[in-house]
């Protein structure tokens, strides 16, 4: 993978769109698909977010050197997983039983909820990240490298090449990244769980997802 991947993303609401005004910002290429419901999209882009292209998901899946998926929960099935083959594939869903409703399946599943989407195609190369900062946070929150106040965000999956993929991305877009290893430590960074939603450095991020595998082992 290049120094400056070519990032294309599913959803263009709120997080979706968040991104892409970063990354454009930034000065990556990014490639927007948005719901089928979405009319004069082309349009919104235009003014949510200047500079990134829409695209359909296969020109989108084509283009793209790394994918960030940010649909609601429910729709992830949506998305074309069987075409992700070898694609780093960025999960920033979250399962939200307040805005998603309570899924029994899901409720019963151990797994974090990355897992069961990466079992979607085993060959996709999935990090979870982005997902436990609000997006307006990626706005706000931003700021340069070396800033003694930055915030700090996980990148965890089992391909560590991709998660240094997505570090350098997240670095980019004006956070600190911690590795915190594979995709099964994701459940640390969901809902419910003491890294969602906070503003911590790098050392308490790193610290607190320390902790959190010692309590599931
Ligand atoms: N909001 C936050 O602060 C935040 C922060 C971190 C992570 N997240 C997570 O990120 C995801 C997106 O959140 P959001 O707040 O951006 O939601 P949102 O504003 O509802 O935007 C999601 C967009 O994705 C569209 N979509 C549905 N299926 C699609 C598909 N197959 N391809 C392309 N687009 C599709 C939706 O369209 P339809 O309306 O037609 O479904 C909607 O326009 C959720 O899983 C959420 O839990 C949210």
């Amino acid at each position: 993978m290049t120094d400056r991947p070519v990032i294309g993303i599913f959803g263009a609401g709120k997080v979706g769109t968040a991104l892409a005004r970063l990354l454009v910002d930034a000065g990556y290429e990014v490639v927007l698909t948005g719901s089928p419901r979405q009319t004069a999209l082309e349009l919104l882009v235009g003014v949510v977010a200047p500079g990134a292209r829409v695209a359909s998901p296969d020109e989108l899946v084509a283009a793209a050197d790394l994918i960030i998926v940010a649909v609601p929960f429910g729709k992830v099935g949506t998305v074309p997983w069987a075409s992700f083959e070898g694609k780093v594939v960025v999960d920033a869903t979250n399962y939200w039983p307040p805005v998603d409703g309570h899924i029994a399946e899901i409720d019963a599943d151990e797994r974090s909820t990355s897992e069961i989407h990466a079992a979607l195609n085993t060959g996709a190369r999935v990090v979870k990240s982005l997902n436990h900062l609000g997006y307006h946070d990626m706005e706000d929150d931003a700021m340069p490298a070396g800033s003694p106040l930055r915030r700090a965000l996980a990148v965890v999956g089992d391909d560590p090449e991709a998660r240094r993929a997505v570090a350098r991305v997240i670095d980019d877009l004006g956070f600190d990244a911690v590795d915190g290893g594979a995709l099964a430590n994701g459940r640390a960074l969901e809902p419910g769980h003491p890294a969602f939603g906070r503003e911590l450095s790098a050392a308490e991020l790193s610290a607190l997802l320390a902790a959190e595998r010692v309590l599931a082992a």
